[in-house]
């Protein structure tokens, strides 16, 4: 039976931003987690890197600070970024002290190194930092009384004054957030969840595209729903590519996500090589294998089209394999299952849609246009990233703006009721989906198009014909859905097109090339078009 749930914090999405957040706000309210899948799939499990902080006595804050401005271009809020990086090892410290177990060298964090930063500054577990976070933020959740973890449970909507009858526009300043419409799916039930705040932590959006190095649940829901309720949306243009991603023809599909072969280990000497076995980044920037990712990512991308290959090579054979094992167990482990050996053999790579700087406009306090609503992590945009993320600054930021939301929720809390007019979910009049192949078949068709027309390198063409055939698609779906009875893949699939949408409209109003973004029709920079694209 459909249920009508009281909390005082409703979090969506259970990875590191929403699980770092309802430990903050816990000891002052009920919390509810409702995630999607089970409780640990989430980008930040995959995470490998690691998470970028300030330790090393040679670094410091500036240099950091200087090199997220500089993988940025132009586009990055600077007090946002010194407030991530200044706050940043207070966090780490502070997970640590939850339990997350990092590597260490002579009784010291070991620091690794990625591309564009100055300085090793990368806190990791291994190479699988985000399972070690996962694994130890869900144990203290667990231990927690005052949180309840729904698994399965899929946000539909937002609610707001909309689902209330009145009339809502993205101009409207008063817009409020009352909780949200949750699919139960064992139970097939939508249920009503109300909150005094709610924070967005699903994610990012990446499955939209055909190759992803992220999981299946990355399909934006959040950034879609946060659309649908009239809140502000920014740079959705700047997608990031993986320089590496393992190529395997028989992954080739779209239907799972690729393996990444983590940047870390180009930060431990690995070098790209085309088929031939010649090395070619530093023909494209001085800092050769380290460059920020979109300088890599085109190289590869430029490499591939001109030799008219499927893949580039990562050669990381020439160091010591023992340190290698030691640093990399997961990935050599992953590689040598697949018939790879890293250690006498290159790995055939390719570039992989990775991350979604753009996303729910936040500011300092994981704020969003909407009243009551909180957004933290991929889903959010903080100004921290600009125009392209920095390696390892994403696990940092949701760990800062997570805290800075917790600590100001309580605030909010108080002062926003739970609002009991709220009607309860009308599926009436609907019936049962019989024609999966179309949902399927669409989502298959969708990324395509992402990732042939709206990928590393675009151009006028390109885009409009991947807003047509995206309006197509929406036209279909809109139609499927208001006959059908809601289900998770077809929720999904509809979110992906909003998303898809977001991105192919940012990406036509930007006029110039600018970090992750390049097109063909218009490959400089331009002072002009220096601010973040809203919609
Ligand atoms: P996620 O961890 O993605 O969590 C989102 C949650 O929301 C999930 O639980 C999901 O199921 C849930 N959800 C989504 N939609 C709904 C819905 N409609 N209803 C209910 N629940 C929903 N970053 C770094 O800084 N360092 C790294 O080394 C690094 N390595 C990476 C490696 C890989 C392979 C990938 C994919 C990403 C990596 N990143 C890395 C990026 C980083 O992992 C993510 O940006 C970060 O973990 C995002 O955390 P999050 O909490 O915002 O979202
Ligand atoms: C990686 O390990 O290469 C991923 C790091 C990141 O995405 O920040």
């Amino acid at each position: 039976m459909a249920r009508r749930y009281k909390y005082d914090y409703l979090v969506i999405g259970s990875g590191v931003a929403g699980l770092w957040f309802a430990l903050g706000v816990a000891a002052s309210g009920r919390v509810a987690i409702v995630t999607k899948k089970a409780r640990a799939e989430s980008n930040t499990n995959y995470a490998q890197g690691g998470i970028a902080s300030v330790w090393h006595e040679e670094d410091s804050v500036q240099s950091h600070v200087e090199d997220t401005l500089a993988a940025g271009a132009g586009l990055c809020d600077e007090d946002v970024v010194r407030t991530v990086i200044t706050e940043g090892p207070r966090e780490i410290r502070a997970l640590i002290a939850l339990g997350a177990s990092f590597t260490k060298s002579k009784g010291q964090l070991h620091l690794g190194r990625e591309g564009g930063h100055s300085h090793p500054r990368i806190v990791h577990a291994q190479d699988a930092t985000g399972r070690e976070v996962e694994r130890a933020l869900l144990g203290a959740i667990h231990a927690h009384d005052n949180i309840d973890v729904f698994e399965y449970h899929y946000a539909l909507d937002l609610i707001t004054e909309h689902h209330l009858g009145q009339y809502v526009t993205r101009l409207r300043p008063d817009v409020s957030c009352f909780g949200a419409y949750v699919y139960d799916e064992p139970n097939d039930e939508v249920h009503t969840f109300l909150s005094r705040v709610t924070m967005l932590a699903t994610g990012g959006s990446c499955a939209v595209y055909r190759h992803t190095t992220n999981p299946l649940i990355a399909t934006g829901d959040g950034i879609a729903m946060a659309y649908r309720a009239k809140a502000r949306i920014a740079n959705m243009e700047f997608v990031q590519f993986h320089p590496t991603a393992l190529y395997r023809p028989e992954t080739n599909t779209g239907a799972k996500p690729s393996f990444l072969i983590s940047e870390a280990v180009r930060g431990f000497g690995a070098m790209l090589r085309n088929q031939d076995g010649v090395r070619f980044m530093p023909r494209y920037d001085p800092r050769a294998e380290l460059a920020p990712r979109d300088i890599v990512a085109r190289a590869i991308d430029d490499q591939l089209k001109q030799r008219g290959e499927d893949y580039v090579l990562l050669d990381v054979s020439h160091q010591n394999t023992s340190a290698l094992e030691a640093e990399f167990p997961h990935i050599v482990k992953t590689c040598r299952r697949r018939g790879i050996d890293p250690a006498r053999e290159s790995i055939p790579v390719v570039p992989s849609a990775h991350y979604q700087c753009g996303g729910v406009q936040t500011d300092l306090e994981a704020r969003t246009s909407i009243v009551g609503l909180l957004a933290a992590g991929e889903v959010a945009c903080t100004g921290l990233h600009g125009a392209n993320r920095l390696a390892s600054n994403s696990l940092l930021e949701a760990l800062v703006l997570s805290r800075r939301a917790a600590n100001r929720a309580p605030d909010i809390a108080a002062v926003q009721n739970w609002n009991e007019a709220v009607p309860d979910w009308d599926a009436t009049g609907t019936e049962r989906p019989g024609e999966w192949v179309l949902i399927s078949h669409n989502r298959d068709e969708l990324q395509r198009v992402m990732w042939d027309y709206v990928g590393i390198v675009r151009s006028n063409l390109r885009l409009s014909r991947a807003l047509r055939r995206t309006r197509l698609l929406y036209k279909e779906v809109e139609d499927f859905y208001d006959r059908t009875r809601i289900s998770g893949a077809l929720c999904e699939l509809r979110n992906m097109i909003a998303v898809a949408y977001l991105i192919i409209r940012s990406a036509q109003m930007r006029r110039e090339s600018r970090g992750l973004h390049y097109t063909l029709d218009y490959p400089d920079r331009m002072t002009a078009e220096q601010r973040p694209s809203l919609v």
